[in-house]
């Protein structure tokens, strides 16, 4: 299909207008993002822009009027009600989508089956006149390819729907950024089903209590249906990792766990003082410029093959924030990390003692994140990280059940310092991460203090997620006398094991900390609490 490219001119927008009338599709501008619009009273023409977007069929799309009189008129509604009419005096035409039960004039493609219709009425001069030279209302959904971020620039839509729209029209930046707001009167009390421009303490103004729906703040849980259809559609996500990163602390963490493949998503004011590459949303303070900047970033983002792990600032969950939140949590599949939280990390040689010592913690309020733990779990049966080792070191890595033969793994994967390395460069960030949503998840029970106790934290770049770093020391008899206690082995055994690990001056040398365990319970207690009230 031939593509016009169109400008916002009298002319260009009556040649999208005749389009429209013809039964074709035609991406506009509007104040929120691109929409992909078609006439909403011909079903034929509806059904190309979910072909178009690769849509499915069953989520349903926005009706455009440009004035309320106009959906009056065309009975889009069954009933324009009170509150509806006051909603849309108040910010219409503006980013806000009312939803109630639907007029007989909508065909079935638009409501998607439900028994309601969204119409909003957008505010940019070309949506608006496309609308009145069509004579038409316009049903639109963003004009992106299903599964990427909505379009806020003109090159946005050339990108996605070169080939597969009629006509784009060039409107320039979208001014909100985030798509409109949805809420429904058809329930009692009007729900929010999606934030946007318009905040709900705006529409609070004039309805009283909104409730918010419980996919606006968090993942829906599994057999839950969606109030609107197209939450339960996976939602953007760019291909690296997103992260969001809350607390004061935000530049010192991204600075100390960035490395060549990160991307900060940032404050201008920030900008300067991250070592990676930025991609600044405007000024800590200018939430409008958030919403406008953000899509427009991911997809930057995604562009950069390079980069596989994004850290982007949390968003607040009030006025327009929440909007940017909604989206940014969704695009980080909820994977939340507190800068702020206390993380010492905990190391040494085996046999030092090392678990003792963080029970000891433990006592005095710090969390334990125990690596061991992570890892063990991380290579259970059905992980998709097993998926991944397989792949690398041979199929039959997995016995027939399905549990990882580590025999067979330790012996391929300690075969040379490069296997090892292959095996580390996955097992370690996945253990990691799971580290840091365990951190997070105890941020929000209310713990502030944590233990990441890791044999291997210097050898696996570790200590960045760390403010301290402990080292447990304790002298050879020691050693040996727990490991032969601990795993039943015999002396030559355990010499053996002592002696494939590294000295004690390899902990000691990149510790901030050093607490010597030579087995006395009440010294090491009481050497902890020291260093807690001190140097922790
Ligand atoms: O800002 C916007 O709203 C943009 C511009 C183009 O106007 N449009 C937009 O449309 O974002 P779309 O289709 O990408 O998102 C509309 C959302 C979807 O999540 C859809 O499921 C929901 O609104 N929706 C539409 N009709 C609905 C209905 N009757 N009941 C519940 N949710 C509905
Ligand atoms: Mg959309």
């Amino acid at each position: 299909m031939e593509t016009k490219l169109l400008r916002d001119t009298t002319e260009d927008i009556t040649t999208a207008s005749q389009i429209i009338r013809d039964g074709g599709i035609v991406a506009m501008p509007t104040e929120t993002v691109y929409g992909l619009a078609a006439n909403a009273l011909d079903g034929n023409a509806v059904r190309k822009i979910f072909k178009a977007k690769g849509r499915p069929m069953d989520n349903p799309l926005i009706v455009h009027v440009s004035s309320v009189k106009m959906a009056e008129d065309l009975h889009l509604y069954k009933e324009f009600t009170k509150d509806a009419k006051a909603l849309a005096e108040k910010f219409w035409p503006g980013p806000l989508t009312i939803i109630l039960p639907k007029g007989d004039c909508i065909p079935d493609e638009v409501s998607a089956g439900l028994s309601t219709v969204a119409v909003r009425c957008p505010s940019h001069k070309v949506a608006q006149k496309l609308i009145e030279l069509s004579g038409k209302p316009l049903a639109a959904p963003s004009a992106n390819i299903s599964g990427k971020p909505s379009p806020t620039k003109f090159q946005h839509c050339v990108n996605d729907l070169m080939g597969r729209a009629d006509a784009i029209i060039d409107g320039g930046e979208c001014a909100v950024g985030v798509e409109s707001t949805v809420v429904t009167l058809a329930t009692n009390p009007p729900r929010l089903l999606r934030p946007g421009g318009v905040t709900v303490e705006q529409l609070e103004s004039v309805l009283g209590k909104v409730e918010i729906d419980d996919a606006v703040l968090d993942k829906l849980k599994e057999n839950e249906v969606a109030s609107s259809p197209g939450m339960k559609y996976k939602h953007y996500a760019p291909s690296a990792q997103v992260y969001l990163v809350k607390g004061r602390e935000f530049v010192k963490f991204v600075n100390r766990v960035s490395d060549s493949t990160t991307a900060v998503v940032c404050f201008d004011e920030d900008k300067s003082r991250i070592n990676s590459v930025t991609y600044p949303i405007g000024s800590r303070n200018d939430y409008f410029s958030h919403a406008h900047k953000i899509f427009d970033v991911l997809r930057q983002i995604d562009k950069n093959e390079n980069i596989k792990k994004v850290f982007a600032p949390l968003p607040r969950v009030e006025g327009v924030s929440l909007a940017v939140y909604n989206r940014l949590i969704r695009a980080s599949a909820f994977r939340i990390i507190n800068a702020d939280a206390y993380v010492v990390g905990l190391t040494g040689p085996t046999g030092a003692g090392k678990s003792t010592v963080a029970r000891v913690f433990e006592k005095n309020g710090y969390h334990i994140v125990d690596t061991d733990k992570i890892a063990r779990k991380a290579v259970e049966k059905g992980s998709p990280l097993l998926k991944r080792i397989a792949k690398a070191f041979g199929e039959d890595v997995i016995n027939d059940d399905g549990t990882l033969n580590r025999k067979l793994l330790a012996k391929r994967a300690f075969e040379t310092r490069g296997k090892t390395e292959i095996l580390n460069s996955i097992t370690h960030p996945y253990i990691y991460e799971k580290a840091l949503l365990e951190i997070e998840e105890y941020s929000n029970k209310g713990c502030d203090k944590f233990i990441l106790d890791a044999p291997v934290l210097f050898e696996s770049g570790g200590e960045k997620y760390c403010k301290k770093t402990v080292a447990v020391i304790s002298s050879l008899e020691k050693r040996i006398e727990r490991i032969i206690k601990r795993d039943n082995l015999t002396h030559k055994e355990a010499m053996r094991r002592i002696n494939a690990q590294h000295s004690d001056d390899y902990y000691t040398d990149r510790a901030d900390l050093v607490l010597y365990n030579n087995g006395e319970q009440r010294e090491l207690e009481n050497e902890i609490i020291r260093l807690i009230n001190g140097e922790l």
